[in-house]
């Protein structure tokens, strides 16, 4: 099999590897509620984090963002640096459209992190202190990840990585996509800040 044939195998790859819901294996493991009846319904960290065990949003994230490494890693070293792009792309729209939970998932924070490490870690370093910056300032999760991904894929192009500054411009577009009732209730004041419950 050829270099360029491999690729839609990389995007499959990548995207079974991301629609596995760790959020919710984990909570129903820990005998939770279900975790996409509270808050904000979604599988991610910051919403397992309001069943009120940091443990378990701690074991999320890592999980989450490992299967957006693990993808890209697994594809590179199959058949190199584009196969390990198309396959961060498809654990990212796993993770966002998993089939198994009718396409209703995550917000991408995580997986752009680990997709971002498995590609090329300065990128999630830069990725995490804005996050970090920004969740210090203002205690609001979605924010943190906004401004992050928008700023990511610019430094990307900045410092010439355009590949990959083309990827991460568009898992911030699927980002803003998964964070749209995150901005109306940013926008209305009802968003709700890190460790609240609502
Ligand atoms: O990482 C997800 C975060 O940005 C928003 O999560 O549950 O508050 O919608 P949530």
């Amino acid at each position: 099999m050829g270099l360029e044939a491999f690729l839609p195998v990389a995007l499959v790859i990548g995207y079974l590897l991301g629609s596995i819901p760790f959020g919710l294996v984990l909570t129903r493991l820990a005998g939770t509620q279900d975790i996409r009846s509270i808050g904000s319904g979604s599988i991610g960290a910051t919403n397992v984090l309001r069943t009120g065990s940091k443990a378990l949003a701690a074991g999320t994230l890592l999980l989450d963002a490992l299967k957006g490494t693990v993808a890209v890693v697994i594809a590179g070293y199959i058949a190199g640096p584009n196969a390990a792009m198309v396959a961060g792309l498809g654990a990212f729209l796993g993770h966002l459209f998993p089939v198994w939970l009718k396409f209703k998932g995550g917000k991408g924070v995580a997986v752009y992190i680990g997709i971002l490490l498995g590609l090329f870690w300065p990128g999630m370093v830069v990725f995490c202190l804005i996050w970090l910056a920004t969740a210090f300032t203002t205690r609001y999760s979605s924010l943190s990840a906004l401004v992050a991904a928008f700023v990511t894929p610019m430094f990307l192009w900045w410092f010439g990585h355009l590949a990959l500054a083309a990827l991460t411009a568009l898992l911030t577009l699927l980002t803003f996509y998964a964070h749209r009732e995150n901005i109306k209730r940013l926008q209305t004041g009802k968003e709700s800040r890190i460790g609240q419950k609502a």
